[in-house]
């Protein structure tokens, strides 16, 4: 017996964004008065609205566009970094070291209760239009907190990243390479049931480059894809040694030379921007124009976390990278969608498009343009995929 199907139309879109040019006009690919149908949850036709199936939703002249794909979150954490930012905020600068408060909070923390803080946050997040996420580990930062946090993590999506290398924990200090051996062998060997990427903070004050590669290499022996934290804080080797491994993604791109832009721009590697990280970090923001113009991918994502970027909202890091990094508001939302799916090497999502998965968000707006134009303001009325019965 052939299992019965079930399908969905939105119909009555303003303004359907599918990224697909070949199915409308410009970049974006955008339909007017457009329908789409999804069939057991993929995309099986886009065309004019009045299209008929099981159940219909209206967008009411709206403009619909792919779920974001947020490529970079660090959701599984817990305690509260809220004193340090007010600091920030009076002057005082970041240097990732608060990393170490919120590995003290969620070592501590029961499993039930971690569990519960992830669901809550990718709530937020696809009430504020994710379907897709990266969620990483990094505080635990010992054998058994690291593969707890990813379990936990790997629950909700298959994009899990395996981030021992976040920062040197306290009972390490003085013996960085003895922590390094320790993320290669034992630790990663406990992550690898429950992801499927690797990463490392490349920084000053996190690990070296010649750290950082052998915990890329070990992960890849592993069979884990590569991705790797870099240039956050200032310029280093981050981005070259992602360029050289083959990672997916380097994520943070801040403060690029000139080499770093054409490596990346001569390379697979997308280059991942997380404005609110720049925004809550008082870091200047990048260019990113720099970067499209010269060939690179580009995507941006959230970089939730309770330090650097305690936001789901792709909406407000859309608004910022207009605002900031000097995006136009096509370049953003491509980069927080197809960006986001290509930094996951991800062929399904990203796309509202025939084959691709029916995850769509319906604004409160006539044209896409108003995720820019009025930021702060939740112009999400609907989102439709993942993540929703969590
Ligand atoms: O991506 N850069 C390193 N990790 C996080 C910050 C983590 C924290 O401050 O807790 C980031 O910004």
């Amino acid at each position: 017996m052939t299992p019965s199907t079930r399908s969905l139309v939105i119909d009555n879109i303003g303004s359907l964004i599918t990224n697909d040019p070949e199915l409308g006009m410009g970049p974006l690919g955008i339909v007017e008065q457009a329908s789409v149908v999804i069939t057991d949850g993929i995309v099986e036709e886009v065309g004019p609205a009045g299209a008929v199936a099981d159940e219909r939703i209206d967008a009411e002249g709206s403009c619909v566009l792919p779920g974001f794909v947020d490529s970079h979150t660090h959701l599984v954490f817990a305690g509260d970094r809220s004193e340090e930012f007010a600091k920030r905020m009076a002057g005082e600068p970041y240097d990732g070291g608060g990393i170490q408060v919120t590995t003290d909070a969620t070592r501590s923390a029961p499993t039930e209760l971690l569990d519960q803080l992830v669901r809550q946050r990718l709530r937020e997040a696809h009430r504020a239009g994710t379907t897709t996420i990266e969620i990483k580990s990094g505080y635990g930062l010992n054998v058994e907190d690291e593969a707890r946090s990813l379990e936990i993590a790997n629950a909700f999506t298959p994009e899990t990243t395996f981030l021992g290398a976040h920062l040197l924990p306290t009972e390490f200090r003085g013996r960085a390479d003895a922590y390094i051996d320790l993320v290669c062998t034992e630790m990663l060997a406990a992550a690898v049931p429950h992801a499927r990427w690797v990463d490392a903070f490349c920084e000053d004050g996190a690990f070296d480059a010649d750290q950082c590669r052998a915990v890329l290499e070990a992960g890849k022996s592993a069979g884990l894809g590569l991705r790797l934290h870099g240039n956050q804080l200032g310029t280093g080797p981050g981005v070259q040694l992602a360029v050289e491994c083959g990672c997916a993604a380097v994520d943070h791109c801040t403060h690029l030379t000139d080499s770093d832009v054409e490596a990346l721009a001569g390379s697979d590697t997308v280059a991942t921007f997380l404005p609110a990280a720049d925004f809550s970090t008082r870091q200047p923001y990048p260019d990113a124009r720099r970067l499209l113009d010269a060939g690179a991918t580009v995507a941006i994502a959230s970089n939730c976390n309770p330090g650097s970027s305690y936001t789901t909202s792709i909406s407000f890091c859309i608004a910022v990278a207009v605002r900031d990094m000097h995006m136009t508001i096509e370049q953003a939302i491509q980069a927080a969608t197809s960006g986001g799916a290509a930094a996951l090497r991800r062929q399904d999502v990203g796309r509202l498009a025939p084959g691709y998965a029916g995850h769509a968000t319906i604004l409160d707006a006539p044209t896409h343009h108003h995720l820019a134009y009025r930021p702060g303001v939740p112009l999400i009325r609907q989102t439709i995929g993942p993540l929703g019965s969590v």
